[in-house]
């Protein structure tokens, strides 16, 4: 294996994301927290005039979330172990060099449109795709500019063969460009009838049945190829890292690549059962949402076979701990989602807070934990100091699962309770509750999800005071620690 002490690799850009993934993702999660106790306790949402009311923060958060803190992770870690596997520094080319500080700038400058227009109520409301068509036009530069840098940093390398990680970055790339441009097709308004209106305004380019099957082909494979692809590529290099142990098989990585490649983009329509959908449409979502597990599974299993004969290391390693729980979520929810699938368990399901416990297991555990891994596994490297505090870590890790335990759990009796007394019907077929019943019986469970997530909002400012501390005074490392793993 070849010492990467002999490179010296460019972290100019990944600790810039660094910061950002750390700043969007306090406030993704604060927001988070503040609207989950709004549902609980509707008198907050006054608190903070029109500006604080759970219409306009909801998007703030899923967005902030999703493409702040989410996009934020994997672009820093892209831009440190994307050097290191294709054995090449980003400042041995100018061009990429650039690329990448415009990439980091101009994306602000997008975070910064996107949170001022949507605090002001201005929304096409296409859920994850609520920029108006100024905003939308800004992220294509944006990807552009990623993408340049990005292939371009691929056209020089070093190393042959690309790793893993980069055939699920390379899908992340072209996915994200497809399904955005297709799902943000629309028709400015105010250009198209002379005058009228506001500029930014405009109306989907789709209509009725048509738009909704676009959107949701967009919204799944959102989750797909920003929840799940890239969050794959980063398990497949820091989990072999971090462990010293080899990917346990490169076959299997290539079969549920490929799996997840075929299957992922036909099932959106499982976000659509019961609609004016063609029923074919429901069907083919709703088969191939359960073939997903077996891809999903692949790549998980995958994972936690790596650690194979190591697990001891979940005792000494507090970042161990962090990604076998990642992978183990990662099936957890790969298995629930499918199960949501099936059509007549979303007859129950679908409207009802099982879905958001769905979506959380899935994003703190999974996406949540791969990123403040990362991070704390990047730290050392870039800041070339050691981590501030261990026991932080191990503290951060037993909060959050412990909030992440409140949160689903909370949702799914939720949601079921929600779903069996919605569908509940006296001897008459009458319905035997009214919808203000099932908002009083949620209540005590919409409190236990928002303690849950103050715990996990604590656990993550407990994280960003680590690598603070261990940027400003962590011991400085004459080295960086070494590993024995062939990943590179
Ligand atoms: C095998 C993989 C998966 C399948 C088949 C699946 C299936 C589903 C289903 C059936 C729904 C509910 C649709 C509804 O009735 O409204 C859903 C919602 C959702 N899932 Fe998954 N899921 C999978 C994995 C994941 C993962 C790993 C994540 C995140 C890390 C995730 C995030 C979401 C989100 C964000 C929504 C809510 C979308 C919305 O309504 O806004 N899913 N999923
Ligand atoms: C402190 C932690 C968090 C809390 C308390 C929280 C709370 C919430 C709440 C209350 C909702 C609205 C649910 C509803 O409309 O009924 C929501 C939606 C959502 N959140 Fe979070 N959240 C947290 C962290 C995150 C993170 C880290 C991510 C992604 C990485 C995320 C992604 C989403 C998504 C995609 C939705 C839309 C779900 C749907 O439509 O079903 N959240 N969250």
């Amino acid at each position: 294996m070849q010492s990467h002490n002999a490179l010296e690799y460019d972290y100019t850009v990944a600790k810039l994301f660094t910061i950002s993934t750390i700043a969007l993702g306090l406030v993704a999660m604060l927001i988070g927290v503040l609207i989950a106790f709004e549902l609980a306790f509707p008198d907050l949402n006054h608190l903070l005039g029109e500006y604080g009311t759970f219409g306009r923060l909801r998007p703030l958060h899923t967005d902030a979330a999703a493409f702040g803190f989410t996009l934020s992770g994997i672009w820093a870690s892209w831009y440190y172990y994307g050097q290191r596997i294709l054995k090449v520094s980003m400042a041995e080319s100018p061009f990429v060099m650039l690329m990448g500080k415009l990439h980091f700038w101009l994306y602000m400058a997008g975070v910064v449109g996107i949170v001022v227009s949507l605090l002001m109520g201005i929304t096409t409301s296409k859920e994850y795709a609520e920029f108006e068509w100024p905003i939308d036009i800004a992220i294509v530069v944006v990807w552009l500019i990623f993408g340049a840098g990005f292939f371009g940093l691929i056209g020089i390398r070093r190393e042959k063969y690309l790793y893993i990680s980069v055939w699920y970055m390379i899908a992340f790339y072209v996915a994200i460009a497809m399904l955005y441009l297709f799902n943000n097709m629309e028709v400015p308004t105010y250009f198209a009838s002379g005058g009228y209106g506001a500029w930014y305004h405009s109306v989907s380019m789709y209509a009725g049945t048509n738009d909704a099957m676009v959107q949701w082909w967009y919204g799944h494979n959102a989750v797909a190829f920003v929840f799940t692809t890239p969050i794959i590529a980063m398990i497949y290099y820091f989990l072999p890292k971090e462990s010293g142990q080899a990917v346990y098989s490169y076959k299997l990585s290539l079969l549920s690549f490929w799996g997840l490649m075929f299957v992922y983009l036909w099932a959106g329509g499982h976000h659509l059962l019961y609609s004016t959908v063609p029923d074919w449409v429901q069907t083919m979502a709703s088969i191939f949402s359960i073939v997903l597990i077996l891809p999903s599974w692949g790549s998980a299993i995958n994972m936690l076979l790596t650690m194979k004969g190591e697990w001891g290391q979940l005792q000494t390693n507090p970042l161990i701990k962090f990604m076998v729980l990642a992978s183990t979520f990662y099936m957890f929810s790969t298995l629930e989602g499918p199960i949501q699938a099936i059509k007549s368990v979303n007859a129950l399901a679908h409207f009802t807070d099982w879905i958001p416990g769905h979506v959380h297991d899935g994003t703190l555990g999974w996406v949540g934990f791969m990123i403040f891994s990362a991070i704390l596994h990047m730290a050392p490297r870039m800041f070339k100091r050691e981590i501030w505090s261990k026991s932080l870590m191990e503290t951060q890790f037993w909060i959050q699962t412990t909030g992440i335990v409140l949160y689903f759990s909370s949702m799914w009796i939720a949601g079921i309770t929600q779903g069996m007394m919605w569908r509940a019907t006296d001897q008459y077929g009458n319905l035997a509750y009214s919808f203000i019943d099932t908002v009083t019986v949620l209540h005590p469970y919409y409190t236990i999800r928002g303690v849950g997530g103050l715990l996990f909002l604590v656990g993550a400012i407990i994280w960003a005071f680590n690598i603070f501390m261990t940027f400003k005074s962590g011991k400085v490392l004459e080295r960086e620690p070494q590993n024995t793993s062939p990943a590179s």
